[in-house]
């Protein structure tokens, strides 16, 4: 028997109440089974940083188990610095066989909204600014998820840009901008990933909530794009039950557990009922459902049970697929005085700084956080290289304030509809003791980076997961608990101190940065992250990573402040059009901090023989390692239409020491119609 003619089938035998369990959540992560026609319940799971912890079915209360430690994988903001195609498929690999050997149907990843401001608190749970190397390195990533019969879903459906009234803030933008710059990425990726579900967004759009819009899920999704994958709510970002019936949403997620009372469960059965709402547009839902669990192999068409793959989660091989993203994701920002790599056989002694050496990340950040079988900080990966040979002393430098617990132990998400900005910001403004605090760490820092005795200091700083977080944004792009004074004085002592900042998005350096002859940017980097940063800082790895965002000097840079606006909490306007990121800093050269696209390497490596074909299709040239490391370069191609400059083209490629390779680089059609085709970086 056929698919279709399977699905026809059941639906047909389904009864109404049946048809409904399957519609809405029965759980805070799975809906109920029709076990009476074998029909399985759908197993979701965060995140796009590995699968997270699970809760009780009806409580936001973690269930505490020895046996659901997993992987901690980098950030998609880490994999997008890694510009590696092939990284990200290994990397969607990971996360799916991680997925399925925890007995997931759905993973709720990978969030390909774009970096529209640096505020957002989201911004580390996203690839990029740029629509481009956003789709580029989502679609392998999909690929490698489903790979493991696990769905990947991509989120959040559409223009879920910021967290500041994130379920209720309306976003306006001229439609043409919307499809060319915002839903074109959705578009690529699901076309190119055959991703088989995508979740639509908390925030309204046009007026319409985005899980009941009819423009977004009928319209663009169902009879423009063809989509027939499944199509999730964010967990509450249902409204209305003929709005979401008639829109072409087929799950709604909430994180409450009255889930009888959801707007697709009796509210809708009543509505049936009244004639309000025709049944055939749940069976339509249902469908969609199906069909994802005949692709997941859940379900078999034929007499056989389909053989699923099982999965695996805490392989070696998925840890080694998470270092290697971690370690090409490092990005070199300077090194004027070609102080790195160190090399360890010189020191008797190091010092290192900062809390953000130690502090572990993998449990914050909202829905993304990662119940993390171990995370190596920075400070363990240094120590576990060195060894017994070289003493390494750690001192703080600066610490955040202690933690308010704001949600007396249960999860934060059970309280997430109702505060949308949760816990304020916990700056520690204005707490003389705090303030005190930090000026004993910070005099006990200089004190010692001015100690003659180090060898080498390094400096570990950035943000962490009470700044890059989901429910609420940043309310600036400054250095938190005084760094930026610390960092500052530090140098001041200690001029060849190794900066290395760690955040989900850029933040202001201006104050110290040319100070510092040496810097580091790291995004939240997975469970072996510090094993990555101290083998690229001791040379055993070569750092190739890439801005995947703008680092602006100052968030009035950015255009969605510019031109538009950010964090309103009833509307947000897109008056910056198509400038998005470094389209916009370009065009009015702006000066920023560090270049979308940018970052160094141990070696040098030199271009030439760069040739556009006349159709504007592909950009051939000759890359040639001229230093003395082996490394990876990666060339990117402009498109400028003569309005803006935007990537179309790039491609990462291994040279040894002295090695030259020829590189072809295809143009998207998309691109084609462009004044000039530039090969270079920014
Ligand atoms: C959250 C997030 C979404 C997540 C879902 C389930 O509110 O917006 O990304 O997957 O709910 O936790």
């Amino acid at each position: 028997m056929g698919e279709t003619e399977f699905i026809d089938k059941l639906v047909n035998e389904l009864t109404l109440d049946e048809k409904l369990s399957m519609i809405h959540g029965a759980a805070m992560f799975h809906t109920e089974a029709v076990e009476r026609l074998g029909i399985p319940e759908l197993v979701m799971s965060d995140g796009p940083m590995g699968v997270r912890n699970d809760f009780e079915d009806d409580k936001w209360i973690p269930i505490g188990n020895s046996d659901d430690y997993v992987s901690y994988m980098p950030s998609n903001s880490a994999l997008a610095a890694t510009w590696n195609r092939e990284l990200a498929h290994s990397a969607g690999n990971v996360l799916g066989s991680e997925a399925r050997g925890r007995g997931k149907d759905v993973i709720l990843a990978p969030g390909v909204n774009l970096k529209r401001s640096p505020l957002c608190g989201r911004n580390f749970e996203y690839f990029s600014e740029d629509g481009f190397l956003t789709s580029e390195l989502a679609i392998p990533f999909i690929k490698g998820v489903q790979e493991n019969d696990v769905a990947a879903c991509v989120k959040h459906f559409a223009l879920n840009h910021q967290e500041t009234e994130r379920l209720w803030v309306d976003e306006e933008i001229d439609e043409e901008v919307l499809r060319d710059t915002y839903l074109y990425v959705f578009e690529e990726i699901l076309k190119r990933s055959g991703s088989y579900s995508i979740m639509s967004a908390y925030n309204k759009l046009y007026g319409e909530q985005c899980c009941e819009s009819k423009f977004l899920l009928n319209k663009v999704l169902r009879e423009e794009w063809n989509y027939d994958g499944c199509v999730i709510s964010d967990w509450g970002g249902v409204h209305n039950t003929k709005n979401a019936a008639e829109a072409s949403l087929d799950i709604e997620m909430s994180v409450t557990n009255n889930f009888d009372e959801y707007f697709l469960a009796k509210p809708l059965k009543k509505a049936i009922e009244a004639g309000e709402v025709d049944e055939k547009l749940i069976d339509e839902k249902v469908r969609h459902i199906l069909l994802l669990m005949l692709r997941l192999k859940m379900i078999g068409a034929g007499e056989e049970k389909p053989s699923r793959k099982k999965g695996a989660y805490n392989t070696e091989k998925n840890r080694q697929s998470i270092y290697d993203v971690a370690s090409e994701s490092i990005i070199l920002l300077k090194n004027d005085k070609k102080l790195l790599p160190l090399d360890e056989s010189k020191l008797k002694r190091i010092l290192v700084i900062g809390e953000n050496a130690e502090r572990l990340h993998s449990n914050g950040g909202g829905s993304a956080e990662i119940k993390a079988l171990y995370e190596i900080s920075p400070l363990m990966g240094i120590r576990k290289k060195l060894g017994g040979n070289v003493k390494v002393d750690y001192v703080k430098g600066y610490a955040s304030p202690p933690e308010e617990n704001t949600n007396n132990g249960t999860n934060w998400q059970e309280k997430s509809l109702e505060s949308m900005i949760m816990a304020p910001e916990m700056d520690g403004v204005g707490d003389d003791k705090y303030a005190m605090e930090l000026a004993v760490l910070k005099s006990e820092a200089k004190k010692a980076a001015a100690d003659g005795k180090y060898d080498a200091v390094i400096f570990v700083g950035g943000l962490n997961h009470e700044y890059d977080i989901e429910g609420r944004d940043r309310k600036s792009m400054k250095l938190p608990y005084s760094q930026d004074i610390l960092i500052k004085e530090l140098l001041s002592v200690r001029q060849d101190m190794i900066v290395v900042m760690m955040a989900g998005s850029a933040v202001e350096m201006g104050t110290w940065k040319d100070d510092a002859d040496t810097l580091i940017w790291e995004y939240y980097n997975g469970m072996e992250g510090g094993t990555a940063l101290s083998d690229v800082i001791f040379g055993d790895v070569n750092p190739s990573g890439r801005l995947p965002e703008t680092l602006y000097y100052k968030v009035e840079d950015c255009s969605a402040f510019a031109l538009g606006d950010f964090g309103g909490k009833e509307k947000v306007h897109y008056r910056e059009g198509r400038l998005i990121g470094y389209r916009y800093t370009e065009k009015e050269n702006v000066p920023v901090q560090f270049k979308f696209g940018y970052g160094l390497s141990y070696t040098e490596f030199e271009t030439k023989d760069a040739e556009v074909s006349k159709d504007n299709s592909k950009v051939t040239l000759k890359v040639k390692n001229i230093g003395k490391y082996d490394g990876k370069e990666t060339v990117q191609v402009y498109a400028d239409n003569g309005e803006y400059k935007t990537l179309c083209g790039f491609e990462k490629v291994f040279l040894k020491s002295g090695e030259e390779k020829s590189v072809s680089i295809e143009i998207p059609e998309r691109y084609r119609s462009a004044k000039t085709i530039s090969v270079g970086n920014l």
